[in-house]
């Protein structure tokens, strides 16, 4: 396993590259709506990660009421998996709360499933499975 990316919530992609981009001098590679999940998506390849920068693009995305709440910050971390079913089923059997009992698509068509906060000591964690 490994990380996958670190998801950070942005009020905007263009004014959080000026830091992730700009200052710090990472390369925005790929840029994608996630329609399901109501947000714009940047991708800044960090050694074997990236940080995924997370644009809401409707007042109802779930990154909207992090914004709401935090104003920002770290939203998730996504762990790669190599078998994202076997692990949900390994999970399930443990009795850990998930968000998502079966994986949906997530940005550059990967699977993705997220576990809820409450069985993973306050952190949103994500699922990764690469095609
Ligand atoms: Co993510």
């Amino acid at each position: 396993m490994k990380i996958n990316h670190l998801g950070i919530a942005t009020k905007g992609i263009e004014e959080a590259l000026k830091f992730w981009g700009d200052a710090l001098g990472l390369e925005n590679v790929h840029t994608e709506v996630v329609e399901e999940q109501k947000v714009r998506v940047a991708m800044l390849p960090i050694g074997e990660s990236r940080i995924e920068l997370l644009e809401p693009t409707s007042d109802d995305s779930p990154i909207s009421k992090f914004l709401e709440k935090r104003g920002g910050g770290i939203h998730h971390i996504a762990v790669e998996v190599e078998d994202i079913n076997a692990v949900l089923t390994q999970m399930k059997e443990k009795g850990v709360r998930l968000i998502d009992e079966a994986p949906r698509i997530g940005a550059e068509g990967c699977l993705i499933a997220f576990v809820h906060p409450s069985s993973t000591n306050g952190v949103l964690l994500e699922l990764v499975q690469t095609t």
